[in-house]
């Protein structure tokens, strides 16, 4: 079985694909990080995030190590992230490596902006995932916090609606709902309530397409 969570920042769809994964049994594919990697390699080399050809060659050459979590999941990362992502070239550099991840036997749990509309068409269960950009932005200030990154409410709220702007508009790939997506609001649930609703949508999807 294969699973799709798209929506917008801190929506709460990395959170979810995990307990999904955790509770299934499936691999985990955080799409975001690559995109993250992509754009962390190009500042370590201090070339421009918007440098097309210099963007494809960090993308292709992304490796396993490069996927240090606790070092891509910062602010700053996120932002940078939104600009490669803007370019064509760099989503079909990493297309192959999100496919093949998606096409193991046992299916997999991946969470994005465009797994339920280019990367898996085919998924049995696509999810979109939505908060309000109020909530999203709490969210997101607390995650910060935790991780020790000095925060600014609104900031971070400025952020949300920039990086949701910059998603929704691309020409490549914008963040949309699939037509057979399932949308999930969960601005009024907790961890526990928006886990319970997300299972509950699966067994459904699942039930109704075997
Ligand atoms: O949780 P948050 O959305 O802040 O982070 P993320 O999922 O790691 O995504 C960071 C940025 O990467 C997004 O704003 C998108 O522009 C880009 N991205 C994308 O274009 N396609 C994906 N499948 C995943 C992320």
């Amino acid at each position: 079985m294969i699973i799709a969570l798209d929506g917008p920042a801190a929506s709460g769809k990395g959170t979810l694909a995990r307990r999904l994964a955790a509770h299934y049994g499936l691999p985990h594919l955080d799409t975001g990080l690559l995109y993250r990697a992509t754009a962390r390699a190009l500042m370590a080399a201090g070339e421009r995030l918007d440098d097309e050809r210099r963007a494809v060659e960090a993308a292709r050459g992304l490796a396993l190590m490069d996927f240090d979590e606790d070092s891509l999941r910062g602010r700053e990362m996120g932002e940078a992230a939104s600009v490669v992502g803007a370019i064509p070239a760099v989503r079909e550099a990493l297309l192959e490596m999100q496919r093949s991840f998606a096409s193991r036997p046992e299916g997999a749990v991946l969470d994005g902006r465009d797994i339920g509309t280019v990367i898996c068409p085919q998924a049995q269960v696509k999810i979109f995932v939505t908060a309000s950009p109020e909530t999203r932005a709490n969210r997101r200030a607390l995650e910060l916090a935790r991780r020790g990154e000095k925060v600014d409410y609104a900031a971070v709220l400025e952020d949300i609606r920039k990086r949701d702007e910059r998603d929704s508009q691309r020409s490549s790939a914008p963040l949309l709902a699939a037509a057979d997506a399932v949308t999930l609001d969960t601005t009024a649930l907790d961890i526990e309530g928006a886990v319970k609703a997300a299972l509950a949508i699966v067994a459904e999807r699942a039930a109704s397409k075997v």
